[in-house]
């Protein structure tokens, strides 16, 4: 966009609300108390981590979207694939460009769009009330059987997740993840707020079930015991297996990255326009 134009319409995002002609990524109700996570998530930390952190992230990717990354033909795209352009690169003739072109936007969807994703799948797709929801019951078949050839049982998984979780140095997160390219679940972490199925990681794959690691996620009930906030995780029935087991038929299917914006069964993030 030439910059004459690009000064145009940022005046006239500052004379008139020019906000609802963009995407504007707002936080959905919780689609349960947040009480109902003890003893496992206490609610002030369910409740601060949501409408503050994941507000936040929320807030500023809007900012960013209006600001540097006015020009990079991102207003209208879903988060879920605003996501995907962090560090990849498209066709621009006979060569490659970086898919964000402006590098202040694409730090700002590195950061806030990969933090406003990451939440959105943690909140609204991986978590359910205690006792809502065991991996027996409510886990697909498709997904219990994926879990058998990836890990050999689920207490295997178990096992491997929590290992791995509690090996994040600094804040970050732990994924059980499918790879497209091998067609099987595996486990990984990514730090800050990355998503494996940004750019920057090879292969791509697609997160099925997050866990937040940084200490805001944990340290007003479990301080430094990240090892028990694991384990609450895993063993305290608060993992919404339907959530992980649709987000899995996705990714199988190669619909996950089409996914408008996670919109799935439980409090689908709107975009509006
Ligand atoms: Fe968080």
């Amino acid at each position: 966009m030439a910059p004459r134009l690009l000064l145009a319409l940022a005046v006239a995002c500052l004379a008139a609300d020019c906000r609802a002609h963009f995407v504007n990524f707002t936080l959905p109700t919780l689609p349960y108390a947040t009480t109902l996570f003890e003893p496992n998530i206490d609610n002030a930390t369910m409740t601060i981590h949501y409408t503050k952190h994941t507000q936040t992230y929320a807030t500023k990717l809007n900012d960013a979207i209006l600001t540097t990354c006015l020009g990079q033909g991102l207003a209208l795209t879903p988060l879920s694939q605003l996501v995907q352009k962090v560090g990849a690169s498209v066709p621009c003739g006979a060569k490659l460009c970086k898919a964000i072109r402006n590098a202040d936007c694409e730090k700002a969807v590195r950061n806030q769009g990969g933090g406003l994703f990451n939440h959105g799948l943690f909140f609204l797709h991986n978590l359910a009330p205690t006792g809502a929801q065991d991996y027996e019951t409510h886990a697909s078949r498709a997904l219990r059987d994926a879990v058998k050839q990836a890990f050999g049982s689920y207490d295997t998984l178990k096992a491997n997740f929590s290992t791995t979780a509690a090996g994040v140095f600094g804040s970050g997160w732990a994924w059980l993840v499918y790879n497209p390219a091998t067609r099987k679940l595996s486990i990984t972490t990514t730090p800050n707020q990355d998503n494996p199925m940004m750019g920057l990681f090879t292969p791509r794959s697609y997160a099925i079930l997050g866990l937040d690691v940084w200490e805001h996620a944990y340290y007003i009930k479990y301080q430094n015991r990240r090892a028990d906030y694991i384990t609450a995780f895993l063993n305290g029935k608060i993992i919404n297996w339907q959530g992980v087991s649709l987000l899995y038929a996705k990714a199988v299917n190669g619909q996950y990255p089409n996914l408008n914006v996670l919109d799935l069964q439980q409090g689908p993030w709107r975009v509006m326009s």
